[in-house]
């Protein structure tokens, strides 16, 4: 696990690029808008929150990545503005919502279903984000683009905070199965994602990080440079980059999928769902 530096001048090839962000309005989201905006891009925000910044490079458009009529005004609104997109930044996110070892009755007496909102904005938000940043990469001229999704430390180990752990794991998930389709595809589309560690953000309140002065806590203004250099660095696919105390490393192609691909060896399930798509289109091509 290699760790590396990022400097500013990596960041060169951002300028005049047009950026997508949800959850733009704070934390890691407008440490990120600042950022890009920085070093020349232009950026068109949502949040369900207004956004501090003003300036003619950004264009905020309130947003509930919940709501699917939302997510399209959002990428209607910035394709109107700038005629295409380059990058999307699938962040918004909130803190768990569920607690499983307790239960809730309603007036009946039924034991109620738990929250699911931590999913409905930690991960089908960030899908459908996602999703809307594949299909204008498709159908633009030229044809291409970057998705960056946040994930968290919690992605790839035990946190238990229940349901935001489900949620992160599933943000991981998605790019590992997303990003063999799209290389399939052979289509001008990277996916790449962060997992910050323990971050200076509205998610985590002050009073927290005051309690808790030996954690190695890091700004908001160090996971929004593990995005940006995903963005601007042309030869990233499918990583993760850990961010933790200021300090970058990319775990996934590193550590995280080496260790998998030794414990499956030969049995690789990807592999078999390939070998069917060959067969298929085969046999479609007869
Ligand atoms: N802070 C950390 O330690 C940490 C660590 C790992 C991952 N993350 C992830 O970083 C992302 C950003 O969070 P943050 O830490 O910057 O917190 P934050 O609370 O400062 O920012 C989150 C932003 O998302 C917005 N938001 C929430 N729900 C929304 C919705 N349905 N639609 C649109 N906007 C919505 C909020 O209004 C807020 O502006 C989240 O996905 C979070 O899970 C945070």
């Amino acid at each position: 696990m290699a760790e590396f530096k990022i400097n500013d001048e990596d960041f060169a090839p951002l300028a005049g690029k047009v950026v997508v962000i949800t959850g733009c309005s704070s934390g890691i989201g407008l440490a990120t808008t600042e950022l890009l905006l920085a070093h020349g891009a232009l950026v068109v925000g949502g949040d369900l929150n207004p956004s501090p910044v003003e300036t003619s490079s950004f264009s905020f458009l309130k947003t509930d990545t919940t709501s699917w009529p939302n997510l399209l005004a959002l990428f209607d609104h910035a394709k109107q503005l700038h005629g295409r997109i380059d990058h999307v930044f699938s962040n918004a996110g909130i803190s768990g919502r569920a607690n499983y070892l307790s239960e809730n009755f309603d007036v009946n007496g039924e034991l109620q279903e738990p929250s699911t909102l931590t999913f409905d904005i930690d991960l089908r938000g960030m899908i459908n984000t996602s999703y809307l940043g594949l299909y204008h990469f498709r159908h633009q001229e030229p044809q291409g683009g970057g998705i960056v999704c946040t994930a968290s430390a919690s992605s790839f180990q035990q946190f238990r905070v229940c349901d935001y752990t489900t949620a992160k794991h599933g943000v991981l998930g998605w790019m590992r199965g997303i990003v063999p389709n799209i290389e399939t595809a052979g289509l001008p589309i990277r996916v790449n994602a962060i997992s910050p560690s323990w971050t200076k953000t509205g998610l985590v309140p002050q009073s927290v990080v005051d309690m808790f002065p030996d954690v190695t806590w890091q700004g908001p203004d160090a996971a929004a440079r593990s995005v940006a250099i995903l963005m601007a660095d042309e030869s990233k696919q499918g990583q993760l980059i850990y961010s933790v105390g200021g300090r970058f490393m990319e775990i996934e192609q590193s550590s995280l999928l080496p260790v998998a691909a030794e414990i499956v060896g030969e049995a690789n399930e990807d592999k078999m769902i390939l070998r069917m798509m060959q067969m298929s289109s085969e046999i479609g091509n007869r």
